[in-house]
């Protein structure tokens, strides 16, 4: 372990790649137990800036050296990422994959290296044995489903006999995307109330959630009843727009969200946002658990989920903690 901390040091100071601008590094003041290579997909919402804070102070917390890239929403950026952690013989790598396909040729190359791999946050597709040890993130198919439970019970609670869906999509081809909206599918299926009018695709942005809103009352108008947004960045660029056009959010229009943000948690306070399934981004030390395993080369879990909950109009949500993203 003390050899390859050696070799990892003398390859940054030779490459000089310590200055490029999206690498982050975080030391310890005591010799590493380990190093990780961590590549970020982006910093596209609070759920995913908080991720990134979560797994630099949980690093700094468990004695590891972090070596964290932002692939700033590209896939070409975290493969050579991944290639780059390899060259530097990094003893774990980790990444949050933007999309499921397009993985086996470079964790194929990090298998053959004898790095073993973690995936946080978002799962990959593919049909290779053991191209990664362990996943840890949220069950989306979990999360849409609660999504589509909430909805089933505040219609039978506001006495709807019909309710005309609309739902802001997430990135594509990407896990959160696919699994909640096959979660949310499944949840209202047996429910003859419930119509899907449309699905776009929002890509888990802001500005994109306020596009992709403006296009939907343009083309259904008063027949938008639910809005199912895959995450709170979209549900808060929709709200404008909803209200822009002269209807009440929480009220003529029901919101529902996922992630439990701080910021979309005081609008679902105000009555401007009816439910949020949560999605946290606290996994960095589940990920330190999971990385100081492989390096002693013990075995992990193949798969570890958070334990996560809905936040909506049904709740009291005074004493809730501050959320810290
Ligand atoms: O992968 C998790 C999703 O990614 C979060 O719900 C979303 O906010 C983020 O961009």
């Amino acid at each position: 372990m003390k050899k390859k901390w050696i070799c990892a040091l003398a390859a940054l100071m030779l490459l000089g790649l310590t200055a490029c601008e999206n690498r982050q590094e975080t030391g310890t003041k005591d010799a590493p137990k380990l190093l990780l290579g961590y590549s970020q997909l982006g910093s596209e919402s609070a759920f995913r800036i908080g991720a990134t804070r979560d797994t630099e102070e949980n690093a700094r917390k468990y004695g590891i050296s972090l070596m964290m890239e932002n692939a700033n929403q590209k896939q070409e950026n975290q493969i050579a990422a991944i290639r780059s952690f390899i060259a530097y013989r990094v003893d774990v790598i980790a990444f949050s994959p933007i999309v499921e396909d397009g993985w086996d040729a470079v964790l194929t190359e990090a298998k053959e290296a004898g790095i073993p791999v973690v995936l946080v946050d978002r799962a990959i597709r593919t049909e290779k044995e053991g191209l990664y040890a362990s996943m840890i993130g949220a069950d989306f198919y979990r999360e849409g489903r609660m999504a589509g439970e909430y909805l089933i019970r505040k219609a039978n609670d506001l006495g709807r006999d019909h309710l005309n869906i609309v739902e802001i999509r997430g990135t594509e081809d990407s896990t959160p995307m696919k699994q909640r909206r096959e979660g949310f599918r499944d949840a209202i299926a047996g429910d003859p109330r419930m119509q899907i009018l449309d699905s776009v695709n929002g890509d888990f942005l802001r500005s994109r959630g306020a596009e992709c809103m403006r296009e939907l009352l343009e083309k259904y108008g008063d027949q938008v009843d639910v809005v199912f947004s895959h995450n709170d960045e979209m549900t808060i660029g929709a709200l404008p727009e909803i209200e822009k056009a002269g209807y009440v959010p929480g009220r003529d229009i029901l919101l529902i969200s996922i992630d439990g943000g701080q910021e979309a948690i005081d609008i679902l306070k105000e009555g401007r946002i009816n439910c949020i399934v949560e999605c946290t981004p606290k996994l960095g030390a589940m990920l330190m658990e999971t990385a100081l395993k492989l390096a002693a080369g013990e075995t992990v879990e193949r798969e570890i989920h958070p334990e996560e909950r809905t936040f909506s109009d049904y709740d009291d949500l005074d004493a809730l903690e501050p959320r810290g993203y």
